[in-house]
């Protein structure tokens, strides 16, 4: 929410554009083919158009099944199967095969006589054969691949009946009549028909340990018994608790002991945990939260980055369905990469937009606990490199998301170890700096107990630190320190007791010496926070006061106060920005604490000797401020919020000295612009781009560096 208004604020989005991929068989090139299944509603111009441009693989969802084209005993009907694979034929897109035998929509009539008795195998194996042969035949020009066998395992591998030993199988109809030699029958009837199809073995929760071990057995028993089969299809219908990526590389890694071809054939990530064909009468009513939109496409994220660790051994990650608008687990179980208006979900990018360098990344192990952290704890850590690590406890809880992340996922999403702690890294190093971030578990909105606590978001916030390589500028040295006191002060306006803190340079108000002298008088700058934030942040989280006693003591400033108070920012609500009233924060500001401030304090009270300057939404107020009363402030700034131009200036009395920055991940160029036209114009002014950071403390401890000693010249 804070990024979100902050980057509107202050129109800051600088996307960077990235030479982009074309679709995603484009971007997976190098890695394995990208395919869909479709039924015949996606034969549409619009989402024909998708199926070219995505993939190059395609699998039909339900039209070659048993039950569809051979629906009964000499009954053909190759309608929806024809328009999909002729699709395919236009298109030069090749096909997987999907399935031959499976105990659901199957062509249960083979497993009877006419007269409704059942039949012996022998009879069954012919019926099968003649089916195989037929499909097999029609589509051997544009199918590459068969599921031959569809879920022959058994989901728990406990034992059926009271004593008996657990049963690897499924106890279908087709068990009950033949026991596992219909697997062999089917592999072998489809070999006869195209020896050039790749033969798959295909199942679901096949990354779970117990049924990935029950299909690994199975088909090494068929394969040492000379059956063909030459890959296992894994089905991957997921959700966002899982599988663990731990499972999916272990099923991997056994899978390919026994075959050469690995196939995720059946790709969805839903929004809950049920299983099966019914989902789509569960999911009613349901609401895709933000946190689960994070756990999903951070189970997309960690999926496909462990796929491509395996592009060896995998050849296509087919998707099931297009869009999820037509998934079988229903639109609102959020399932694939394309929304149910056919759009690209941000996962979408995430999945084809992924960098190599992250993958590879290594990540080296010298973490220390972070310098904001509460006294005595570990987590969260930094390493050298920027890394942040994050460990909490919460026995119970289903997810933990930790808010700091990349690439506008959401955060990073920690995962349980074996200790039963909750433990993640970011993907990438941090910014160098100070962040802002919370914790969500289970949805709910938590700060991190390990770390000290920093208003921002309109809530003290958990802070972090990444130590920055020019961090000695506020670095707390044994030189003469200043002192921040807070302020109460009387608003008549608004009829509150308000506060500031205000920081007194080294020395302020102690007489040195004996003989008792006129106490010396300093210029101020009035200093503003941004939105969420309060009078306490430049103090804490952006040390303005180290930074101050700093510069002085080596002799780059000549002290001053600096005044902050509550910029009344954040009754702001979302979308409401042209409500705000700019007026009633300058009655406070320009008739209630400059006044008391000059009165209680030993101060310069004139304009020269007066600055304003403020971050992000402080900025703009210290725009609107400036503008509205120029004879209040000689030196005006804006840190990462906005920008003046000479037009803003026409009529205006001039300023002393005009100072605009921001981080260089914000608008450098209108930074550097404004104030090329500024100086253009007639004007004093300096701008300033913090390099490397971004909409952050550290370019705002910088710029107040930069601007410093600009000031009261
Ligand atoms: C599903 C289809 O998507 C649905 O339209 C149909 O009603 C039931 O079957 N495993 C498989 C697929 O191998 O064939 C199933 O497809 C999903 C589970």
């Amino acid at each position: 929410m804070k990024n979100r208004l902050l980057s509107l604020l202050c129109v800051l989005c600088t996307l960077v554009p990235t030479t982009l991929a074309q679709g995603l068989k484009d971007a997976y090139k190098d890695y394995f083919k990208v395919g869909v299944a479709l039924n015949v509603g996606n034969l549409t111009p619009d989402q024909e158009a998708i199926v070219v441009r995505e993939f190059n693989s395609v699998t039909c969802e339900n039209a070659m099944k048993p039950v569809s084209v051979h629906p009964e005993r000499g009954v053909w009907d190759w309608a929806q199967a024809d328009s999909i694979a002729n699709f395919c034929r236009r298109n030069g897109i090749k096909m997987r095969g999907h399935c031959l035998v499976w105990h659901n929509q199957f062509s249960n009539w083979m497993l009877t006589d006419k007269k409704g008795n059942p039949v012996k195998k022998e009879v069954f194996y012919q019926l099968l054969r003649e089916h195989i042969h037929t499909v097999v035949n029609r589509y051997k020009d544009v199918v590459y691949c068969w599921d031959v066998v569809n879920e022959a395992m058994s989901d728990d591998g406990r034992p059926r009946r009271w004593g008996e030993a657990p049963n690897p199988y499924r106890e279908s109809e087709l068990y009950k009549l033949c026991g596992d030699e219909f697997i062999a029958k089917a592999f072998e009837y489809a070999r006869e028909a195209d020896p050039n199809a790749l033969l798959f073995y295909n199942d679901y929760n096949e990354c779970d340990p117990g049924k990935s071990q029950r299909i690994y057995n199975m088909v090494k028993k068929m394969k040492d018994a000379g059956v063909p089969i030459d890959g296992i299809g894994m089905q991957g219908h997921y959700n966002v608790y899982g599988p663990s990526m731990e499972d999916v590389a272990a099923a991997i890694e056994l899978y390919s002991k026994v075959v050469d071809h690995l196939h995720i054939t059946e790709l969805d990530i839903r929004a809950n945990e049920q299983m099966g064909g019914q989902l789509q009468f569960s999911r009613q009513g349901m609401e895709i939260k933000p946190y689960v939109r994070t756990l999903h496409e951070d189970q997309y994220n960690s999926l496909f980055r462990t796929l491509r660790r395996y592009k060896d051994k995998i050849d296509v990650v087919t998707f099931w369905n297009l869009s999820d608008k037509d998934s079988w687990v229903g639109t609102s179980n959020y399932p694939l990469l394309f929304d149910k208006d056919l759009k690209e979900k941000h996962v979408y990018y995430t999945v084809r937009d992924f960098d190599p360098a992250l993958d590879n990344a290594v990540v080296i192990e010298d973490f220390k606990p972070s310098e904001l952290n509460q006294p005595g704890q570990e987590y969260p850590m930094v390493n050298s490199q920027g890394y942040a690590r994050f460990r909490v406890d919460a026995p119970q809880a289903r997810s933990v998301i930790v808010s700091l992340g990349l690439g506008g996922r959401g955060g990073t999403v920690l995962h349980k170890d074996k200790d039963g702690m909750w433990v993640g890294t970011t993907e990438a190093p941090m910014d160098e700096g100070f962040h802002y971030y919370h914790l969500t578990i289970d949805g709910g909105t938590f700060n991190d107990p390990g770390a000290c606590n920093y208003y921002g978001s309109v809530r003290w916030e958990s802070g972090i630190e990444i130590p920055a390589h020019d961090r000695d500028f506020y670095a707390n040295k044994n030189v003469p320190h200043g002192r921040i006191q807070e302020v109460l002060f009387w608003s008549e306006s608004t009829q509150t007791v308000r506060r500031a803190m205000v920081y007194t340079p080294p020395f302020y108000g102690e007489q040195v010496g004996k003989k008792a002298k006129k106490p010396v008088q300093y210029p101020v700058l009035y200093l503003q926070h941004g939105w969420g934030e309060d009078e306490t942040a430049w103090s804490r989280q952006g040390h303005v006061g180290l930074i101050m006693d700093n510069l002085i003591a080596e002799g780059k400033i000549a002290p001053f106060i600096i005044v902050m108070t509550y910029g009344m920012t954040n009754e702001l609500k979302w979308g409401h920005m042209q409500e705000f009233d700019w007026t009633a924060f300058q009655r406070v500001l320009m008739d209630e604490l400059v006044p008391y401030i000059d009165q209680h304090f030993t101060t310069i009270a004139d304009r020269d000797h007066r600055a304003m300057a403020g971050l992000s939404m402080g900025g703009m107020e210290t725009r609107m401020a400036t503008l509205a009363r120029p004879e209040m402030f000689g030196y005006w700034g804006l840190l990462s919020g906005g920008i003046y131009e000479p037009k803003d200036l026409e009529g205006v009395m001039a300023p002393r000295h005009i100072f605009i920055s921001c981080g260089s991940k914000e608008f450098g160029d209108r930074v550097n612009a404004a104030v090329e036209s500024l100086n253009a114009a007639g004007y004093k002014a300096t701008g300033y781009v913090s390099e490397g950071t971004a909409h952050e403390f550290l370019t705002w401890r910088r710029s107040v560096r930069e601007m410093a000693p600009l000031l009261f010249k």
